[in-house]
């Protein structure tokens, strides 16, 4: 029979990108200042895409051109030499998370074949609904909060007062964190952080049995990235928070009826998703400076293989001055 030699995993040229960003920005841990480390991230990632072998183009990244130096949407990244992929780039998730110092702070960067992946346009916010693969066919966008958090706890096997629901702390949510509490399920309220929040809900093993809520429509692209490789489902719709955002999505064309799946999100199954812990949190640990290096932890995974990799890495000193040399002014 006729074997083909694999081709390459470019997850794991992803995850120094990755890497370098949480490396980076790690310094700036409890600072007090957003800016700094999302900044450094960006720096950090913007230098790593220069040696990965890909002709990409940014379609989620830190905003406009105008407003955004680098690693802006539509900017043109890697060697040019390679497949052509679409990027998506999110240096820090959660950049409060890093300049307070508190859990699931990630640099996150998922990739797929040009033209994969939803473009949010003008679009800053989505519902979303996330669950693991059990549970796929228990959600349903429309149905009241109590109906889906019974049918998801029957589908996972457990009491609905067993699940924990992952819910950004935020006023639009008050509603909604009554909803869960009158059917007894008990929350995790987070200040940010709604990819952590949507890995969680899909990923075995973590204290998270379900997101809910509204978070950033590009997070939720990048969301749609891992759970194509894991398994699991989320169910998305835009919902934009001030007449602004409505009226520019409207004057765009995009439906905001639509409900959207981890497959509108991102097409088929040549996707990559990697993300590297920045402060550390239940699922993913954060930088560790040990004096003379660091060493980092990622999750690296694959659509076309489903493989996902826990890479732990042990970086020399020498890596972190390279990284630190980057002239931040
Ligand atoms: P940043 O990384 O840009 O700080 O975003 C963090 C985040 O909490 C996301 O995880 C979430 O999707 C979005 O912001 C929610 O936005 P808002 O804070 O405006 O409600």
């Amino acid at each position: 029979m006729h074997s083909q030699a694999p081709d390459r995993n470019l997850g794991l040229d992803l995850v120094r990108v990755t890497e370098a960003a949480a490396l980076a920005s790690a310094r700036w841990l409890g600072r007090g200042d957003r800016n700094a480390g999302d900044k450094a991230a960006v720096d950090a990632m913007r230098l790593s895409f220069t040696t990965v072998d890909i002709d990409g183009v940014v379609v989620i990244g830190e905003g406009e051109k105008d407003k955004a130096p680098m690693l802006y949407n539509g900017e043109v990244i890697g060697t040019g030499r390679g497949p052509s992929m679409d990027v998506a780039v999110d240096p820090v998730e959660g950049t409060r998370l890093l300049a307070y110092g508190r859990p699931n702070a990630i640099s996150v960067v998922a990739m797929a074949p040009r033209g994969a992946m939803y473009n949010p346009g003008p679009a800053f916010y989505m519902k979303k609904l996330a669950v693991s693969k059990e549970a796929t066919n228990a959600v349903d966008l429309d149905a009241p909060t109590g109906d889906n958090l019974e049918k998801i706890a029957r589908a996972l096997g457990k009491d609905v007062d067993d699940l924990v629901v992952f819910v950004l702390d935020k006023p639009r949510h008050q509603g909604l964190i009554r909803e869960i509490r009158e059917v007894g399920a008990r929350i995790q309220l987070h200040t940010d952080g709604d990819v952590a929040g949507a890995l969680m809900a899909v990923l075995p093993d973590t204290s998270v049995d379900v997101m809910m809520g509204t978070g950033g429509t590009p997070e939720g692209v990048l969301a749609a990235a891992a759970i194509k490789v894991v398994g699991g489902e989320m169910l998305g719709r835009l919902d934009p928070q001030s007449s602004d955002e409505r009226n520019a999505l409207r004057a765009a064309g995009y439906d905001l009826r639509r409900v959207l799946t981890v497959d509108d999100l991102v097409a088929g199954d040549d996707v990559f998703f990697v993300a590297t812990g920045i402060s550390g949190g239940d699922f993913l640990a954060g930088v560790h400076f040990t004096g003379t290096g660091a060493v980092t932890h990622s999750l690296v995974m694959r659509g076309k293989t489903g493989t996902v990799r826990k890479v732990e890495a042990h970086h020399s000193f020498d890596r972190l001055m390279q990284i630190s040399a980057i002239d931040y002014d």
